[in-house]
């Protein structure tokens, strides 16, 4: 639903400057609580009116918005207008707030926030996100998991919002690592240990021919034969390097369940091998590819011309190379899908993978390319299992798991469950996931697994207590009677910042839609939750009489309603009970 006092504030600013509503509508935003003060609800920036040229962008700031909060008079929404520095603050009636904020979450189905205003400038469309695409037989490292979660809560986000989301996987099963895959899995490979434990048998196989090819130009003379063999699609070396894709798949699609992400299409490097041949053509037909002394082809990609920024795309013995296929996999992701925007996930290491991809792809006169981005993070730095360095992403969730569940068994709080190792799971790996995305997404951070999982602190844990705390207080008040909400039982400070808190939720999902960055949801649910604290203490739910705890009852379900949205859109599951 959209704000009903963002619309009727702007309505009223309309009405006084001669402008629709919906020109007023960003430059008002709701006032972040500060601890129990006591604070106005929405505040307009004049300098924004000025800006968009609703104002005259001359004159005295302040005098301009002293009288423009004269000319404006309350009503029977607003009870107080006053002006600030360059601000116009809105108080509204006390009751109003408590009834119209509370309004939303009698339906079911609410979708608070998520049909705000604010998203009605937001274009909606089809988005593809291509995240996580580990490759096959090598480690899955910690930028794997970086692009995993926060591949999925862009997709989420951007569902939540309306698009169309295609959800990709793009695997690294292509290129010469296949070649000593297969030479290596003759020498080295088990078919029984294949089936039995695949991620670990590919990654052992890879290894130990690495280490055997060191100083044996015979296993790289098989490789490149083997290599060629699958780029000519020869019957044998085809059927083991599917074996070795299949298997891959069904492994990594049983760890994504636990991590609560899919992927509506598992895509790859190898799809588009064929297509890079056609790629490396239109570039040559362009004039757009040059040979050089090597052998190679290449793009120039400097300004100048003078070849001082280059691409290979094209090695001196024909073969593709890792841009020539993304170029190839972009133009037909195009085709196939249509898409509004494309964003691809990577650490920042390939930033100028992708600056490069998309400069060709506008050269060869594919102007959708405008619309790709690419979405980068910083490293993580010591990201280790009690076992030692992570290889596969089963061992980190495993270790979360298993680190959740003592925690647990010691803390005095944990509740009799029935499945306490699943809980422990979700827990722990929504420890994971505040971690990562507390800070800018650019920073480098140092994977830290005590921190994270403390039950205090701005951690995933406190996300998941402060939601499992709200569900056992409402399932225990259960018998409570459900009457028409009195407003007036609500108009306790502790309450108030509530609601004040709760209109920015759309706020804090437009700022994450506009630059992608999770930090301004995670900042929202966390405040919420210190909020929601202090409330649980000083308003007591047992022990009041029936219109005051089912008043605050209201209260504590809208709360709970709006952080299991919010946490489900960073991709961690709500517990229950914990
Ligand atoms: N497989 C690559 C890696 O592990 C990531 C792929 C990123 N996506 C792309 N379209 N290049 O580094």
């Amino acid at each position: 639903m959209a704000c009903f006092f963002r619309r009727s504030i702007a309505a009223k600013l309309g009405r006084t400057l001669q402008q629709s509503e919906d020109a007023l509508i960003s430059a008002l935003s709701a006032v972040p609580v500060f601890k129990k003060q006591e604070s106005a609800d929405f505040r307009l920036s004049v300098n924004t009116l000025r800006t968009k040229g609703i104002l005259p962008s001359n004159g005295d700031l302040q005098l301009q918005t002293e009288a423009l909060a004269n000319e404006l008079k309350q009503d029977s929404v607003v009870e107080e207008i006053s002006a600030g520095r360059g601000v116009i603050n809105f108080r509204v009636h006390r009751k109003l707030l408590v009834e119209k904020m509370l309004e939303p979450f009698e339906k079911e189905d609410n979708r608070f926030g998520l049909n705000s205003e604010l998203f009605n400038t937001v274009k909606k469309g089809t988005t593809l996100v291509e995240f996580s695409s580990p490759n096959i037989a090598k480690k899955f490292h910690a930028g794997h998991l970086r692009s995993t979660i926060i591949g999925n809560f862009i997709a989420n986000l951007k569902q939540s919002l309306g698009n169309n989301v295609i959800r990709m996987n793009y695997l690294g099963d292509w290129g010469m690592q296949f070649g000593l895959l297969g030479v290596g899995f003759d020498q080295f490979g088990c078919q029984e240990k294949l089936k039995l434990n695949p991620l670990q048998h590919l990654f052992d196989v890879y290894v130990q021919v690495n280490r055997a090819a060191e100083h044996n130009e015979e296993i790289w003379q098989a490789a490149r034969d083997f290599f060629r063999q699958l780029e000519q699609r020869e019957a044998q070396a085809t059927s083991l390097w599917q074996q070795f894709r299949e298997i891959t798949v069904t492994e990594y699609q049983q760890v994504y369940q636990r991590l609560g992400v899919h992927f509506d299409i598992y895509s790859g490097e190898s799809f588009h091998q064929e297509q890079a041949q056609e790629v490396v053509q239109q570039l040559q037909s362009r004039g757009l590819l040059k040979t050089t002394e090597k052998g190679t082809g290449v793009v120039d990609l400097s300004p100048a011309g003078d070849m001082s920024s280059l691409s290979t795309v094209l090695r001196s013995d024909g073969t593709s190379l890792y841009i020539t296929r993304d170029i190839a996999a972009a133009i037909d992701r195009e085709e196939r899908y249509h898409f509004d925007e494309m964003i691809y996930v990577t650490d920042k290491s390939q930033e100028n993978h992708f600056h490069q991809l998309f400069q060709i792809l506008l050269a060869m006169g594919h102007s959708w390319a405008e619309r790709c981005q690419h979405v980068s993070f910083g490293l993580v730095r010591g990201m280790k299992t009690r076992s030692g360095e992570v290889v596969f992403l089963e061992d980190v969730l495993d270790e979360a798991r298993a680190r959740m569940l003592h925690n647990m068994s010691q803390s005095k709080t944990t509740k009799e469950m029935d499945d306490p190792e699943d809980t422990a799971e979700k827990v722990g790996i929504s420890a994971l996931i505040v971690q990562d995305f507390k800070g800018p997404l650019q920073s480098d951070y140092k994977f830290d697994w005590d921190r994270m999982l403390q039950a205090q602190g701005d951690t995933g844990v406190f996300l998941q207590y402060t939601h499992a705390r709200l569900c056992s207080l409402i399932q225990k008040n259960g018998d409570v009677e459900a009457g028409a909400l009195d407003p007036s039982l609500l108009l306790e400070q502790r309450s108030i910042v509530i609601l004040q808190h709760l209109l920015r939720y759309d706020e804090a999902l437009y700022q994450s839609a506009q630059d992608l960055q999770p930090k301004h949801l995670v900042n929202f649910l966390m405040k919420l939750c210190h909020l929601v604290a202090s409330a649980h203490r000083e308003l007591p739910v047992k022990g009041s009489p029936p219109d005051v705890a089912q008043a605050r009852l209201r209260l504590f379900s809208g709360a709970c309603s709006v952080l299991a949205s919010g946490m489900r859109i960073l991709g961690i599951t709500p517990v229950d009970k914990m």
